[in-house]
Parts: C-alpha cells; structure tokens; sequence
C-alpha cells in the first residue's frame, strides 16, 4: 500500500483535509476559466441525462457545474465515504437537477446495471483506488453505448515546486496523485479497456503567496499529517526558506487535466 491508498476513512470521512488541499489547489492559480468549471465544459451532455459522479466526495464541482451544463440531468452522487455522500446530497439535493440519487460503494464494484448512464466522470479519485482496471471497466460497463468517461487527475510535475519540500516527511519530491496515476498512466489503461483516450489540460499557473496555506495542505494526508513534531518543523522550516528564496511568493507548476473515452456505439 502507497501513501496516497493509506488512511482513506481518515482522509475522506468528511471533507476538512480535502479542503486544506483544495485551497491551495485552487486559491492561487491565474486562468482565464477555473478547473471544475473548465471540466463542465467538456462534459458533453443534453438535457435529460443521466449523470454518475463516481468518488463525487463533498460535491464542489455541481455547484459550479451546474452553471455550465444543461438543465434537466439526472444525477448520481457516488463514494465509498459515508460523510462524503451525506455532504453532496446536502450541497446538490438544492440545485436544478431532473433527480438526485445517491449511494456510498466502491468504485471497482459498482451497483448500477449495464448501460446505466450517459457520462461517467471520476475525478481526482482514481489514484486512490487499488483495481484501477477493474473500476474502469465497471465504468465503461455502466456507460451506454456512445456515452462518455470523463477521468481527471494530475501529472507527475504537479506543483514540483512545493512537493519538493515534502521530503523532509521521508517522500518522493512529486505529487504523489501524479505518481500514482498520472497523465500517461490515466491515457494508458482508458484506452485499453475504451479503445480511444483523449488528454487536455488545463491551462493554468499558480503563484503562491501564503506558506500556512501550503504547509496545512501537504500536512493534511499521510505521512505529514502524522509526522513527528521535529519533522513538522523542519517542513515549516523548508516552506519559510522557499519563500524567501521567492520574496514572499513562489511560481509553481500546475498539471491537471481531463482524459476522456467513449464507449463504442
Ligand atoms: C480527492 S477526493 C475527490 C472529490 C471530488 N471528486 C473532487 O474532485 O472534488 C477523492 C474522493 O474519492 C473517494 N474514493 C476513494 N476511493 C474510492 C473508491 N474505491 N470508491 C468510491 N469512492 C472512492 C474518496 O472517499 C473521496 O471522496
């Protein structure tokens, strides 16, 4: 078992540690269209739909997202997180959907019967799943003919500048999401069970200018979240320096995109 497979009640029981990441993930990036509303874009839909979010967690993306896509979806809210459901239904049981259901399981068994769903989208889970294969086929076998997987993940250079600084933890100075399922690894495995895989990226940059932000989201997961007290302080230390280094702010490498595939017809 890898870091990013460890403590998984933990991590995700409810959406806290998540949040720390998602505020460094999101809070410094200059774009001109920002991630889950970028995402919604390619999400080729029309009213009527039926939608399953697999590994939805605590649902963020529907609230941007339904500005984007059309009305009239039926959507599905999936994870293997109790808390995680309970706070999607929360968050979407108020917005403008056709339906709402949802259903905590896992991604490589999933309960739904073949030819189920117009789109599947999985995003930023698939790493933590053991069976990578095994959930995509259960994706593709839930697809309609002609219907549509949207995976998204992040690469091996993902915030470089940063996850350099977690080896003080005893880490590999990657993100370990890019190391477990990475852009190539994502096309690789889509299409061999679609037969077609398709990346775009997200055109993004972040600058980032808070060191509590980036300390509290790389101390949210394991091994930093239980490190010892000595190596804390030296991770605080390593952030300090990097923004000196930077006159309080430092350029970081942003990879994350979207790898599609379409079930045949
Ligand atoms: C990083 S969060 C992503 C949440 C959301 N998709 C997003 O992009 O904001 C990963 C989510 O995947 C869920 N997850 C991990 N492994 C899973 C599995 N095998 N089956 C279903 N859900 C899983 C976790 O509980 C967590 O809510």
């Amino acid at each position: 078992m890898n870091q990013i497979t460890q403590g998984m009640d933990r991590q995700y029981s409810d959406s806290e540690r998540l949040a720390a990441r998602a505020r460094l993930a999101s809070g410094f990036n200059t774009t001109d269209v920002p991630w889950f509303t970028w995402v919604a874009h390619h999400i080729p839909v029309a009213s009527g739909a039926k939608v399953l979010d697999v590994g939805c967690g605590p649902a963020w993306f529907w609230e941007e997202a339904v500005a984007v896509l059309p009305e009239g979806l039926h959507l599905t809210l999936f994870d293997q997180s109790p808390g995680m459901v309970a706070e999607a239904e929360t968050r979407c049981r108020p917005l403008s959907f056709a339906s709402l259901s949802t259903q905590v399981g896992d991604a490589a068994s999933l309960p739904f019967p073949e030819a189920s769903f117009d789109a599947v989208i999985a995003m930023h889970m698939l790493y933590h799943v053991k069976d990578k294969a095994a959930a995509i086929a259960e994706f593709h076998r839930v697809l309609k003919p002609g219907g549509t997987l949207l995976v998204t993940t992040n690469g091996r250079n993902n915030m470089a500048e940063l996850y350099a600084l977690t080896t003080v933890f005893g880490s590999a100075p990657r993100d370990p999401a890019g190391e477990a399922f990475g852009f190539d690894r994502a096309k690789g495995l889509l299409k061999s069970e679609f037969g077609n895989a398709e990346l775009k990226i997200h055109p993004a940059t972040m600058r980032v200018t808070d060191p509590e932000v980036v300390y509290l989201a790389l101390t949210s997961y394991p091994p930093g979240d239980t490190a010892p007290p000595d190596q804390k302080a030296a991770f605080r230390a390593a952030i300090q320096s990097a923004f000196e280094a930077g006159s309080g702010a430092i350029n970081v490498t942003k990879e994350v995109g979207v790898v599609f595939s379409r079930k045949a017809a």
